[in-house]
C-alpha cells in the first residue's frame, strides 16, 4: 500500500485529527466501523489527501510498510476488539497508535501482548479538544523509543506550536503516555474547580454581574493568569441565552459531569502515596455536585451564614486574583509531584521540563503560566516539587494573602472552596515544618505498639503509656 497512516474511529475526534494529517500533505486511510459515519464524514468534509475505507483488510493493505493505524475510538473494550480483528492483519513492525483516553494500565497490557506479536504499540494522550485535534493539538506518545521515530514526523507536523516547538515529545516507554495525559486531565480538572471557586467567591461575596466577571476576566488574561481556560470563561460570562434574557450560564443546572480521567489520577496519586490532594478535592466537587436532589433537601435543614460583604471590591477582585495563581501553583506541584513519583515508580525516565513545555500550547490546560514551569525544570531537572523553585518561591511569597484573605472571606460567607483550601493545607503543611503527626504517632504507639522515633535520639521506640481503662 502507499497511505502514510490509517485512522479507525472517524467520529468528532478521529475525523478532526485524520483532515489535521490530511492538511499536512500525509495521505490518510479512514475507516470507521459503522459506515454511515464514514459517508457523513466524506460527504461533509471531502480532502484530496483523506481516502474512506469500508473493508477493515482493504483498509490495512492500502498503508505502507510499516503500517501504522491510529485508534481514535472510545477507550475501553472496543480498543482490545479493534486490536484483536488488527493483529490478524497486521504484520511484524506495524505500528499501533491509541489516540483516545485509555487507562494507562490497559495501554501497559497491551503493549506487552502486542509486543510478543512484533507489532509496536503506542498509547498517546491527545489534548485540546475537536478544535485542538483540527488545528494543532498536545501530543503525548508513550511506547517503544525506537519506534518512536517512525511516527514522529506525523505527530510533529499536526501538534501545536509553542516558540517553534513543537507540542508532542516522546514521553517514555509503555503507559508513559497515557499516564502523563491522566495527570494532565486531573490539573485540568483542579484548574477548573479553581476558577468555579474564584467566580463564586467574586459573584457572592463582591457582588459582581456576569458582564463585569466577563471584563475581568478578560483582564486577567492580559496577564500572567493567560490561558486558555481563563479565555474561554471570559467568554462564557458574556455569552446570552437563546430562549430567555440574560447570559446562558445562569440557566446551566449546578451539577458537574466527568468522563473519569481526572479521577484515575487522583486513585493512582493514593496508590502511589503523593499527594494530589487538590485534583482529588476537584474530583469531589464534581461528584457531590451531582446530588442534586440531596443538596436541595439540605438546603432545607442545615444553615450557614450570611455571605460577607467586601468593602473594598476592587481589592477583594484582586485577592481573588492572587488567590487563583498561588492555588494554581500548588496544582501544579502536586501534578508534577504525581509524575515524578511514577517516573520512579515505572522506571520512565520522564522529562519533566520537556512535559510542561508541551502543554504550553493546543492542551486545554495550555497557558503562559508552562513557560515559568519549563524554566523551572530547565533550570534545575532534579526539582523536587514546584513551590520550591526561586521564582514560584517568590509567587508563591507575594500571592498567599490573596489566597488566605479570599479563603477566609469565602469560609466566613459559608462558600464552597476545596480546591482553594486544601491548596492552602498543602503550602503550610509543607512550609510550616510542623503538623501535629507526632500526636497521631503517640497514639499509634498507645493503642497498637506501632513505634515511634524520637527528635533527640536514634532508633526505634516504644513506651509504656500509661492507658485509660
Ligand atoms: C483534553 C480533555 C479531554 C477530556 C475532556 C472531558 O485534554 O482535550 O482532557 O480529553 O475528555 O476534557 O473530560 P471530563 O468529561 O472528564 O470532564
Amino acid at each position: 500500500g502507499t497511505f502514510d497512516i490509517g485512522m479507525i474511529g472517524l467520529a468528532v475526534m478521529g475525523r478532526s485529527l485524520a483532515l489535521n494529517m490530511a492538511d499536512k500533505g500525509f495521505r490518510v486511510a479512514g475507516y470507521n466501523r459503522s459506515r454511515e459515519v464514514t459517508e457523513a464524514m466524506v460527504k461533509e468534509y471531502p480532502h484530496d489527501n483523506f481516502t474512506p475505507f469500508y473493508d477493515l483488510r482493504e483498509f490495512v493493505e492500502a498503508l505502507a510498510r510499516p503500517r501504522k493505524v491510529m485508534l481514535m475510538i472510545k477507550a475501553g473494550r472496543a480498543v482490545d476488539a479493534v486490536i484483536g480483528q488488527l493483529t490478524e492483519l497486521l504484520e511484524e513492525g506495524d505500528i499501533i497508535l491509541d489516540g483516545g483516553n485509555s487507562f494507562f494500565e490497559d495501554t501497559r497490557r497491551r503493549y506487552e501482548a502486542l509486543k510478543e506479536k512484533g507489532i509496536r504499540y503506542f498509547g498517546v494522550g491527545i489534548s485540546g479538544g475537536e478544535e485542538g485535534a483540527r488545528r494543532g493539538p498536545s501530543i503525548m506518545p508513550g511506547g517503544e523509543k525506537e519506534a518512536y521515530e517512525q511516527i514522529r514526523p506525523v505527530l510533529e507536523k499536526i501538534a501545536a506550536y509553542a516558540e517553534g516547538e513543537p507540542c508532542c515529545t516522546y514521553i517514555g516507554p509503555d503507559g508513559a503516555g497515557h499516564y502523563v495525559k491522566m495527570v494532565h486531565n486531573g490539573i485540568e480538572y483542579a484548574d477548573m474547580q479553581l476558577i468555579a471557586e474564584a467566580y463564586i467567591l467574586l459573584k457572592s461575596v463582591a457582588g459582581y454581574t456576569n458582564a463585569e466577571l466577563g471584563d475581568i476576566f478578560e483582564e486577567w488574561n492580559q496577564g500572567e493568569l493567560k490561558s486558555y481556560l481563563i479565555g474561554i470563561t471570559a467568554d462564557i460570562f458574556r455569552e446570552k441565552d437563546d430562549f430567555e434574557a440574560g447570559e446562558l450560564l445562569d440557566y446551566i443546572v449546578d451539577s458537574a459531569a466527568q468522563k473519569g480521567t481526572g479521577r484515575w489520577a487522583s486513585i493512582e496519586s493514593m496508590k502511589q502515596g503523593v499527594d494530589i490532594s487538590m485534583i482529588t478535592a476537584a474530583c469531589n466537587a464534581r461528584i457531590l455536585s451531582n446530588h442534586t436532589e440531596m443538596r436541595k433537601k439540605a438546603a432545607g435543614l442545615l444553615s450557614g451564614p450570611e455571605p460577607v460583604k467586601a468593602e473594598n471590591r476592587e481589592l477583594f477582585k484582586n485577592q481573588v486574583r492572587d488567590a487563583l495563581y498561588a492555588a494554581k501553583i500548588a496544582a501544579y506541584a502536586q501534578g508534577f509531584d504525581l509524575m515524578r513519583d511514577a517516573s520512579k515508580e515505572y522506571g520512565w525516565n520522564l522529562d519533566l521540563g520537556k512535559i510542561a513545555s508541551i502543554f504550553r500550547a493546543g492542551c486545554i490546560i495550555q497557558a503562559v503560566f508552562l513557560n515559568d514551569i519549563t524554566e523551572a525544570y530547565r533550570k534545575n531537572p532534579e526539582l523536587d516539587n514546584l513551590m520550591l523553585d526561586e521564582f514560584f518561591r517568590s509567587r508563591l511569597e507575594e500571592c498567599q494573602g490573596g489566597l488566605r484573605h479570599a479563603a477566609a472571606e469565602g469560609i466566613r460567607s459559608g462558600l464552597p472552596l476545596p480546591a482553594m483550601t486544601e491548596a492552602l493545607s498543602y503550602f503550610d503543611t509543607f512550609r510550616g515544618g510542623y503538623t501535629g503527626a507526632n500526636l497521631i504517632q503517640a497514639q499509634r504507639d498507645c493503642f497498637g505498639a506501632h513505634k515511634f522515633e524520637r527528635t533527640d535520639r536514634e532508633g526505634t521506640f516504644h513506651h509504656d503509656w500509661g492507658k485509660r481503662n
